[in-house]
């Protein structure tokens, strides 16, 4: 039984289905900006995400900065899903209510399953720090064994949505991968 010990969630993750290797989760970053695509200006979300998963035992596959384009995200996330590459995704950026705002959708385009936990959750607990966490319409999907969210476009707003996110998705992710598959054990 799942008693919080990090000895033995390694010592399961170790008899699990990499040949019993331990193999770090890869996250691929996918930051959202029309100024950031045309290098007019500096994506610093993006490494704010990459720091703080690196400093969690995660492993950064890819990071991208692409225009707010419904289609190149789309197939961007689809493309990294569908390879195997990462099994999460964090976009940052246009999740809000400018009319070029369409990371959602373009989220919501290659779902194979729904996830509105975790958006749900993270915008109650960035309520703390500002109310107008309200304003962000990032959603989280499942496509095959990759977990994909989306987060807003500050440094700001990142590294608090990532204070909530990091301690909560690893039991998730673990059951998708096939890591885990009770939920029975005593929760953090
Ligand atoms: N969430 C947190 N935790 N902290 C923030 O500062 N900013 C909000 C919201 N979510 C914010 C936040 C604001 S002001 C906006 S407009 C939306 O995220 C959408 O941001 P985006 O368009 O950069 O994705």
């Amino acid at each position: 039984m799942y008693n919080g010990n990090t000895e033995w969630q390694i010592t399961k993750k170790l008899s699990a289905r990499q040949g019993g290797f331990y193999k770090m989760k890869r996250v691929a970053i996918i930051t959202s900006s029309d100024t950031g695509y045309r290098g007019e200006r500096e994506d610093l979300s993006g490494p704010a995400i990459r720091e703080i998963v690196e400093k969690n035992g995660y492993e950064v596959v890819s990071e991208d900065v692409l225009p707010d384009d419904r289609k190149m995200l789309s197939e961007r996330m689809a493309e990294i899903a569908d390879s195997g590459t990462a099994e999460l995704i964090l976009t940052t950026g246009g999740t809000g209510f400018s009319p070029r705002d369409i990371t959602p959708e373009a989220t919501e385009d290659i779902i194979d399953r729904r996830v509105p936990g975790i958006p749900e959750a993270m915008r109650a607990y960035s309520m703390q720090f500002t109310k107008r966490a309200i304003l962000s319409r990032g959603a989280s999907v499942i496509r095959n064994r990759t977990l994909i969210i989306n987060l807003p476009g500050s440094v700001k707003a990142v590294s608090e949505s990532m204070e909530f996110l990091i301690g909560n998705i690893e039991h998730g992710l673990d059951i998708l991968l096939g890591y885990d598959s009770e939920c029975g054990g005593k929760l953090k």
